[in-house]
């Protein structure tokens, strides 16, 4: 049986504090598009924004009010650990930072749980549709609410995948260029949205059939894998083994197609 709680801990109040803090950022990012917000560069082409601080405090001061002791790993801030917890938040405060910087509504806030390093809840939430996707262990996932699934596409010819490029393209000859090239003649439709946690719940959602990136991070991962999970889905590495969302690597399918998808993976580039 799928727990419910830990301790005396209702893993259902977590959702809700976790739900709490998403809208709450949402709303963070929503009143920046209309006052403004400052860009700073990471790197060449990595931005963050004061956005994603804003968002990112007003998450961790929500989850903090009600759960003071659990860790806290944050894109921006990094890990807070007070003591050794058997719980840790997981947060990309604005998943789709370009994205948000340059006025392309596709991005969104990403909270994940892990109990005893099994991830246990995921909420992200998209201010731009108000569309938001929730999942707890066991329990099914949801949009705004109503049940999801994903969908039943049994061939690349007919499905859509979805797919993106860490900000290392232009450093590594791992940065899914070859794969993308493969994909692309053997798929109906191939996008990339910019927003790794959105694209996991849209596969969640039935909207794409699969997605794979070779460069993520655990913010980005943490709560669409839950939510696709929970939707029906399947998620693994590169390989096919169990995926971990510290090792980067990730495909994510419907489950069926699967197979399809790392057979592409696996093939090596064909000297022409
Ligand atoms: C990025 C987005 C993008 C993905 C990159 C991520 P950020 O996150 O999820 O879709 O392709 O690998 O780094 O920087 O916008 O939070
Ligand atoms: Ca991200
Ligand atoms: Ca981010």
């Amino acid at each position: 049986m799928t727990p419910a709680s830990s301790g005396n801990i209702p893993f259902d109040r977590i959702l809700s504090v976790a739900t709490d803090a998403a809208r709450q950022a949402g709303s963070v990012l929503r009143e920046s598009t209309r006052t403004g917000f400052s860009i700073e560069h990471k790197q060449i082409i990595n931005l963050v924004t004061d956005a994603d601080h804003r968002a990112e405090q007003r998450i961790i001061d929500v989850i903090q009010e009600t759960f003071p002791t659990h860790s806290i790993l944050a894109e921006e801030r990094g890990l807070t650990e007070h003591s050794p917890s058997r719980f840790k938040w997981i947060i990309d405060p604005l998943d789709g930072t370009t994205n948000f910087a340059h006025g392309f509504p596709a991005y969104c806030v990403s909270i994940g749980v892990e109990c005893d390093e099994r991830g246990i809840i995921g909420v992200v939430y998209d201010p731009t549709r108000d569309e938001l996707f929730t999942a707890q262990l066991g329990q099914g996932a949801q949009l705004n609410g109503a049940p999801i699934s994903v969908s039943s596409t049994d061939h690349l010819d007919q499905a859509l995948l979805v797919t993106g490029f860490a900000y290392d393209i232009r450093e590594t000859a791992n940065n899914n260029l070859d794969h993308f090239a493969r994909f692309a003649l053997k798929v109906q439709g191939l996008r990339r949205t910019g927003t790794a946690a959105l694209d996991l719940c849209y596969v969640a959602a039935g909207r794409f059939d699969g997605f794979w990136e070779v460069t993520l991070k655990p913010w980005d991962m943490a709560a669409g894998v839950v939510i696709l999970r929970e939707a029906g889905g399947m998620a693994t590495n590169l390989k096919g083994a169990p995926l971990s969302i510290y090792e980067q690597e990730l495909v994510a399918s419907n489950g069926v197609i699967h197979r399809s998808m790392l057979d592409v993976l696996r093939e090596d580039l064909t000297p022409t």
